[in-house]
């Protein structure tokens, strides 16, 4: 596995596998890696000769500075799971790489940024655009995964690739489930016993919209929140019922896909849950 450091030694390792006639999926990701990430690096392995992962804690991306000097980090546990995992090549690249001094480029994809979680959390996808924008350009893949747990960075960056005609495929992994059907999650050790017990309620909830024969947004919507208000360990946060591309409101029949996005608090600990349902 290669470690580089720089844009110019990342090019040189991906111009030889061009060279070669491989092909090259990429995982970005901010390090400090978990199971889910590592899925990301398998959908990748099975689809590409070549995998690159990029680590690199985004400034742009966090509101608080507090935030971004607290977020964790761990390179050499990092590195020891990608060698493990069989990657090719790891790319850590500085901040005043990523972000030349005078730098003024931004890229948003401007109304999807700004509804949903972008409304809560101001400039958040637009630093997610603009990074992805770069790596996308610093290591040309063929492909790049990112996980549908993240639901709607995963439409933001499908949008930007699109709109720029960026000659890159973006695979969306599904969420990896522990073995009763709860989404993986770093926070899930945090969870008490009775809490990881009553937070089963969320994946409970989207199994019950998918036995509906009305598949109203308004039905799907008071299933979900009658199955969730049931469990009183459980404080529903946030219950979304969007189109699955574009992200828009629904309200009425399905006519095409819709996404579920699901936000609920156990004992204080708020865990995401995510679904797309066909009507
Ligand atoms: O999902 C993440 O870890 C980050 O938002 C990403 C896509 C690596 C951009 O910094």
């Amino acid at each position: 596995m290669q470690v580089v450091r720089t844009i110019a030694d990342c090019r040189s390792a991906v111009k030889s596998y061009r060279k070669a006639g491989e092909t090259l999926g990429l995982v970005p990701t901010m390090g400090f890696l978990h199971a889910g990430h590592m899925e990301l690096v398998a959908a990748a392995k099975a689809r590409a000769d070549r995998v690159a992962v990029t680590i690199f804690v985004n400034p742009t991306q966090f509101g608080e500075a507090a935030d971004l000097d607290s977020y964790p980090r761990d390179e050499a546990r990092d590195l020891a799971m990608l060698r493990e995992a069989g990657v090719d090549l790891v790319l850590i690249p500085e901040v005043i790489d990523v972000y030349p001094d005078g730098d003024e480029t931004i890229v948003e994809t401007t109304r999807m940024a700004n509804i949903l979680h972008g409304e809560v959390r101001p400039g958040h996808f637009r630093g997610v655009t603009t990074v992805v924008a770069r790596l996308f350009n610093f290591v040309q893949p063929d492909f790049a995964a990112f996980g549908e747990k993240d639901y709607q960075q995963l439409q933001i960056i499908k949008r930007m690739t699109r709109d720029l005609a960026f000659p890159i495929d973006i695979i969306g992994v599904p969420i990896v489930r522990e073995a009763d059907g709860l989404a993986m999650s770093s926070r899930n050790v945090r969870l008490g016993a009775e809490d990881r017990k009553a937070a089963l309620v969320l994946s409970r909830s989207l199994d019950a919209v998918e036995a509906l024969d009305d598949k109203s947004v308004e039905a799907l919507r008071k299933t979900i929140s009658n199955t969730i208000n049931a469990e009183p360990r459980a404080t529903l946060r946030g219950l979304d019922i969007v189109e699955a591309e574009s992200l828009a409101e629904l309200s009425g029949p399905l006519t095409s896909p819709a996404a579920i996005m699901l936000s609920a608090e156990f004992g204080g600990v708020l865990l995401l849950d995510q679904r797309v349902i066909t009507p």
